[in-house]
């Protein structure tokens, strides 16, 4: 049966948790071939294997993504593996839940640069490809704070809200060469970003949603009375990477169960 992705080539970022790889086993049961790309080499290795097992396509690619070298590295190596690259899921991001007062120039810098300059990175370091693929799409993942700004972490909300720039930037620039760019922006969903702690994500009791009354209250806010699912929004990447979206660029999709009406 045909897949809804055959013929393509996606790089996914943030490849080794919990969204991009829910993308990375749907994108390659709809036929596509896919690089796990992370900062985490073994989480990456981690899902490559489990897809190469059931007979997908895909490599494993170690990136900061906040470095342009290695963003260059990383298309080439997909490009000489499966031949051309279509498909980009900027998807790796960064949080540190402190308030205005609270939040250093520091911590600033490094969310910025992981969720908003790094993905004006990968789409510079992939257009030359998709150019020689004849097109392609980038998808960038935005968030809540991408349709409004609350007083937790000002350089979340500033990245995301900067992704709907980006996002239109991009699209304008590129769609002569038939590349389109979407934002899809998830509300809460049930991931190690929000329940676990981690170097590009810290939680604590009062923040992650093993706190009962943390995930409560982001429940209670999605009128859908649930928290999203990694696939459900790996289900919306799948769309927008299709040509089923062909006509669809500049504008963002969300996936929140109402959260952001
Ligand atoms: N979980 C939520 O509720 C939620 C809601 C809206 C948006 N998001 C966004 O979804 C994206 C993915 O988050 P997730 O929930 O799957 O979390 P996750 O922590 O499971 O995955 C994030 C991945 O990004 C990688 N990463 C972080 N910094 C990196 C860097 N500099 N270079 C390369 N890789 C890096 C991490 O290693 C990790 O594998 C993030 O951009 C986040 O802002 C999450």
């Amino acid at each position: 049966m045909a897949g809804r992705l055959d013929g393509k080539v996606a790089i996914i970022t943030g490849g080794g948790g919990s969204m991009g790889s829910a993308m990375a086993r749907l994108f390659t049961n709809e036929g596509a071939a896919v690089c796990v790309a992370d900062f985490r080499p073994e989480a990456a290795q981690k899902v490559t294997d489990e897809l190469n097992k059931s007979g997908n396509k895909a490599i494993p690619f170690t990136i900061d993504v906040r470095d342009s070298k290695q963003w260059q590295a990383c298309v080439a190596t997909t490009e000489k593996a499966f031949g051309k690259v279509t498909t980009l899921c900027n998807v790796a991001g960064a949080n540190v839940r402190v308030d205005f007062d609270g939040q250093t120039e520091d911590m600033w810098r490094m969310i910025m640069d992981t969720n908003l300059t790094a993905y004006f990175l990968g789409t510079k370091a992939v257009v030359p490809a998709m150019r020689r693929a004849g097109g392609g799409c980038v998808l960038n993942i935005g968030s809540l704070g991408s349709i409004r700004q609350g007083a937790g972490s000002p350089a979340y909300g500033v990245s995301k809200i900067g992704l709907v720039g980006l996002t239109r930037s991009t699209a304008a620039a590129y769609a002569k060469d038939h590349i389109r760019c979407v934002l899809i922006s998830p509300g809460h969903v049930d991931t190690d970003f929000i329940r676990g702690s981690s170097e590009h994500s810290p939680n604590d009791w009062s923040t992650s949603i093993d706190n009962p009354e943390n995930y409560e209250s982001r429940r209670r806010n999605t009128p859908l009375g649930r928290l999203c699912t990694p696939e459900d929004v790996a289900s919306a990447f799948m769309f927008a990477a299709s040509d089923e979206a062909s006509m669809i660029t500049g504008s963002m999709i969300t996936v929140d169960g109402g959260a952001g009406i």
